[in-house]
């Protein structure tokens, strides 16, 4: 590793509690370094010096090393397990599921899972906890407005129920955003709560290393209940589910033991 790199990424954990470390090495020296040399720096001693003073410049980086791309619906068919095989079977035992949303960006992903739920519940019974390790995203997904290219993979009849056309941009129903509670949460850092009977955590395993990873899945594992699903993004299965206490209940699926 970059000797260089390893110092920013110590400056950078004391400064914000992030441990880019456990973050895949060559991608984020990739999108950091194109970044820092924009903005007219030459390595990353001297891009911590500007980030350090210029909160601008933080933000920035911030907002670039997160990746907060997302949609409503994202992989629509795996949406479709999730409404005709895993949630009737979650709510055959139980009416009052516990979900979470880890890494939630702009809300897209919550909102989609209260949208669904409420096909099966009234929405005062449907609470979903969602988390994002970045707080501007959290204030954006609070306010629940989106552009036409974030419903793109909506059905139509749904887009219609839940969302009200402002120009070009679109409202979240106020029912369904009650659903949501928004929290800052770091997945490599932070505890997480327990007793989930669904975790929803989707394209953000991608960008971290094999090391985070099985920690992350132990964690997960610990937070759902026997029987409780962790649902991961469309190109992050797990090649070893069983080590985790999970067994695979459909692709993309994984049911804790
Ligand atoms: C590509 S988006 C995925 C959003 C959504 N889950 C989806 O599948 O569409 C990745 C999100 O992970 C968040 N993130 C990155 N590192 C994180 C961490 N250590 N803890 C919590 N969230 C993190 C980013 O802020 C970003 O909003």
């Amino acid at each position: 590793m970059d000797t260089n790199y390893i110092t920013f990424t110590q400056q950078i954990k004391r400064k914000t509690g992030i441990d880019l470390r456990l973050y895949k090495e060559a991608q984020m020296v990739r999108r950091l370094t194109s970044l820092y040399e924009k903005r007219g720096f030459s390595s990353f001693q001297d891009y911590f010096q500007g980030i350090d003073k210029d909160n601008e410049l933080f933000h920035e980086f911030l907002d670039r090393m997160t990746i907060n791309v997302s949609e409503f619906y994202r992989n629509a068919k795996r949406w479709e397990v999730l409404e005709t095989k895993i949630l009737p079977n979650l709510l055959q035992e139980n009416r009052g599921l516990k979900v979470w949303s880890a890494a939630c960006s702009a809300g897209e992903e919550p909102y989609t899972l209260a949208m669904i739920l409420s096909k099966f519940l009234p929405s005062h019974k449907i609470s979903i906890l969602a988390t994002d390790i970045d707080e501007n995203i959290i204030a954006r997904a609070k306010m629940g407005v989106y552009p036409e290219r974030s419903l793109q993979e909506i059905p139509k009849d749904m887009k219609k129920r839940f969302f009200t056309q402002d120009g070009s941009f679109y409202h979240i129903h106020p029912d369904i955003k009650k659903t949501v509670t928004f929290k800052k949460q770091n997945l490599l850092a932070d505890t997480f709560e327990t007793n989930f009977d669904l975790i929803v955590c989707r394209n953000v395993l991608i960008y971290f290393t094999e090391e985070a990873k099985d920690m992350l899945y132990k964690k997960f594992s610990n937070a759902l209940k026997t029987d409780g699903i962790l649902f991961v993004g469309s190109t992050e299965q797990i090649f070893n589910p069983s080590s985790y206490g999970f067994e695979t209940e459909d692709t993309f699926f994984y049911r804790k033991k």
